[in-house]
């Protein structure tokens, strides 16, 4: 075990916590901010998704002890109009099935619009194609996706 300093949504905090223990695990057991979510725990499936310096990351297959410098972001802490546009734009198109990957494909939804304000059907498939939905919601995010971008050109 080491102390570690970890700032999350904007709070430091300090953690007793083995170095190697994937950010997930830090965020979800020590922190209790369960938005974040455990799929795979090999970076496939994207459940996990959180920002580190703006950048989305697998919170799985990260280290704790790599992050210790940045900025974490979790679903609990995503603010912006990126992000108020894609919440708008889920609740629109009731886009959940279940929820578990959702929070993992809001994310994703999140980064693409910030770097991409009008992303084309290429550039969703890309963006999104680490986030995988057993339910299948995929058209529905598609389409959520492309109403946030336009809502965000409408309401700049
Ligand atoms: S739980 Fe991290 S990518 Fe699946
Ligand atoms: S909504 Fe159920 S796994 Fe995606």
């Amino acid at each position: 075990m080491t102390a570690l300093a970890l700032k999350v949504n904007g709070t430091l905090h300090r953690l007793e916590i083995d170095g190697e223990t994937p950010l997930l695990w830090a965020l979800r057991d020590h922190l209790k901010l369960t938005g974040t979510k455990f799929g795979c725990g090999a970076a496939l499936c994207g459940a996990c998704t959180v920002f580190v310096d703006g950048s989305p990351v697998r919170s799985c297959a990260r280290p704790v002890s790599s992050v210790t410098e940045a900025e974490v972001t979790t679903i609990e802490g995503v603010t912006g109009r990126e992000a108020a546009a894609v919440q708008r734009a889920w609740i629109a198109r009731d886009v959940p099935q279940c929820g578990y990957c959702q929070s993992g494909q809001i994310m994703s939804a999140i980064a693409l619009l910030k770097a991409k304000p009008m992303p084309n059907e290429a550039d969703v498939d890309e963006a999104m194609s680490g986030n995988l939905c057993r339910c299948a919601t995929y058209q529905r995010i598609r389409d959520a996706i492309h109403d946030a971008a336009i809502a965000l050109q409408v309401q700049p």
